[in-house]
Order: structure tokens, then C-alpha cells, then sequence
């Protein structure tokens, strides 16, 4: 395995979690999925896409509480593996089907799914890019829910600095009204930013989540016996995220693609320039 042999102070921040293979690594935990898939009340029917799937943590959750189908991509080959795992030892591999795959490029067709979620992934891509992605391969009606860290307050240059340090260059989360209007530019309508909340120091409620998930501390003790520095870089970057917490909130980025409409020329014009699909 790629990463086995790599000491964890050469890992970026996204190989560090795949060789973990956290199963919520997102603003919340789990208790915030599960409270945001309440709030989007999933149906057996829709085709799900998980963009940014990591470990498959949510994807299986899905497939055993709803019963849906759902793809799940990464990027990061490790993660796909150990979500591949995940669903083969939880019964969930008629469900869900995991791909490695960049979210700028999906390997769908248009109009392909009726749901995408992703959990802290956008914030550190390119917003507006990833979004028309999305819009792409949802179908007409279809809806999109990203939950996602924002910004209260502007970050002073330094905390920004020490942020990038923590969760890698490029890490870049919105304000709430930043991020509403990312979606409504990749042109989805009725967007609405839910459940949203302060990032509160609710770490041992995280932590117990984080302890029910198997495929985390499987080896968890291994991992940390055999690499010293683990867990000072974890206990850094948690550090960082408590000490400043009046910075930062989260909430689901939510919104719906428009119904297919009859194009006029202005519209055809608009799609053809930004080879956007209604
Ligand atoms: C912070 S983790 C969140 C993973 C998972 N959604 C969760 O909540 O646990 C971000 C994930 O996005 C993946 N990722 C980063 N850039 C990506 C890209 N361009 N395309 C697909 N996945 C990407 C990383 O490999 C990582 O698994």
C-alpha cells in the first residue's frame, strides 16, 4: 500500500486521513450527517452520487438506512479501497459502487443522478467549478447538499496561514452568503444553507462516533505505536480548530437544478459559452 511506509509527518493532510481511513472527517462528524440527512430525507428511489466519499462511511450509512443506490467517488485510491472494504464487511456492495475519480471531471453522463452529497471536499477545490460539475450530472429537479465549513468572521492572515498548515494550501472556507452564491452561480435555484451551526467543542461526542467506526480502529493502536508523531499532528490540527472556533461554522450548501425548459436563444447562448447543460 502506497502510503504504509510513509512517515506521517511527509503525509499532506488528505494522504494522512486516507491511511487512517476516517470514516468522518467533516465539520460535525457524524452526528452532522445524520442530522443533514434528516433534513434531506433521502428515498429509496434516488440515485445518489457521495462526491469526495472518503472511507464510505456516509455511502454505507445510506445504503443500510434507505436502501438507495449509490456511487461514491475519491480521488485518493486508498480511500476507494478502504471504502470498497467498508461495503463488502458491512453487506452494502449491491448498493453502492466506489470509483477513484476527480470531482472536476465525474465519469457520468448528464443527468444521471437524482442526489449529490458531499461532505467537506468543496472547501478546498475551486467552489463554482466543482458546482457546475454537479449540475452537469444531475438530472432536471435533481438536488445537491454539501456540508462545509464557513467562515464567521474574516480570518486574519496569520490564522489563515495556520489553517493551510494544518488542512493543506488551498483551504479555503466561505462565508455562508459566499457560499449560497457559489451555488446559485453553477446555477441552481432555491439555495438554502441548513442545519447551519458554530463549531462547537462537542469533541467527545465526535469521539465516541469516531470510536464506533471499525474500520478506523481496526489498527488504529498499531498505527500509533509505530508512528510517534501521530497523534501531536492530530492533536495539532484539533488544537487549532478549538483554540479558534469563534471563526469557524458549518451548514449543508442546498439547492435543486432547475426543471428542463424549453431554451430560448439567450439561454442557448449562455450554455454554449459555459457548455452548461438546463
Ligand atoms: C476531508 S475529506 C472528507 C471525506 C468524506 N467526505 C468525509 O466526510 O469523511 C476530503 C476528501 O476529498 C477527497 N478529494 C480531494 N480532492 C478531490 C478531488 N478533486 N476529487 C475527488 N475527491 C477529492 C480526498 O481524497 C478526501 O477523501
Amino acid at each position: 500500500m502506497v502510503y504504509e511506509n510513509k512517515r506521517v509527518e511527509e503525509m499532506n493532510y488528505f494522504e494522512l486521513i486516507a491511511w487512517l481511513g476516517i470514516g468522518s472527517s467533516h465539520p460535525g462528524g457524524f452526528p452532522a450527517t445524520k442530522l443533514n440527512l434528516d433534513a434531506i430525507q433521502v428515498t429509496p428511489e434516488e440515485y445518489v452520487l457521495d462526491a469526495g466519499c472518503g472511507s464510505g462511511l456516509t455511502a454505507c450509512h445510506l445504503a443500510k438506512t434507505v436502501g438507495c443506490k449509490i456511487a461514491g467517488v475519491d480521488i485518493s485510491p486508498q480511500m476507494i479501497e478502504k471504502a470498497r472494504l467498508r461495503a463488502e464487511k458491512e453487506g452494502v456492495s449491491h448498493l453502492v459502487e466506489f470509483c477513484v475519480s476527480d470531482v472536476y471531471d465525474l465519469p457520468f453522463n448528464d443527468n444521471h443522478f437524482d442526489l449529490v452529497i458531499a461532505e467537506s471536499i468543496t472547501v478546498f477545490l475551486d467552489k463554482v467549478k466543482v458546482y457546475l460539475e454537479f449540475f452537469r450530472i444531475l438530472k432536471p429537479e435533481g438536488r445537491v447538499a454539501d456540508l462545509e465549513m464557513a467562515l464567521l468572521k474574516e480570518l486574519p492572515a496569520n490564522l489563515r496561514h495556520q489553517m493551510e498548515q494544518c488542512f493543506g494550501f488551498g483551504t479555503n472556507p466561505l462565508s455562508f452568503e459566499e457560499w449560497h452564491n457559489a451555488l446559485e452561480q453553477a446555477g441552481f435555484q432555491d439555495v438554502e444553507i441548513k442545519n447551519t451551526q458554530a463549531l462547537k467543542d462537542n469533541g467527545n461526542v465526535v469521539m465516541n462516533e469516531l470510536k464506533k467506526d471499525w474500520l478506523l480502529i481496526k489498527d488504529l493502536t498499531t498505527k500509533i505505536k509505530r508512528q510517534p508523531n501521530l497523534l501531536p499532528r492530530l492533536q495539532k490540527n484539533a488544537g487549532f480548530m478549538k483554540k479558534n472556533r469563534s471563526y469557524f461554522g458549518f451548514g449543508l450548501i442546498y439547492g435543486r437544478k432547475p426543471t428542463l425548459k424549453k431554451l430560448g436563444f439567450k439561454d442557448w447562448v449562455w450554455q454554449v459559452l459555459f457548455r452548461r447543460k438546463a
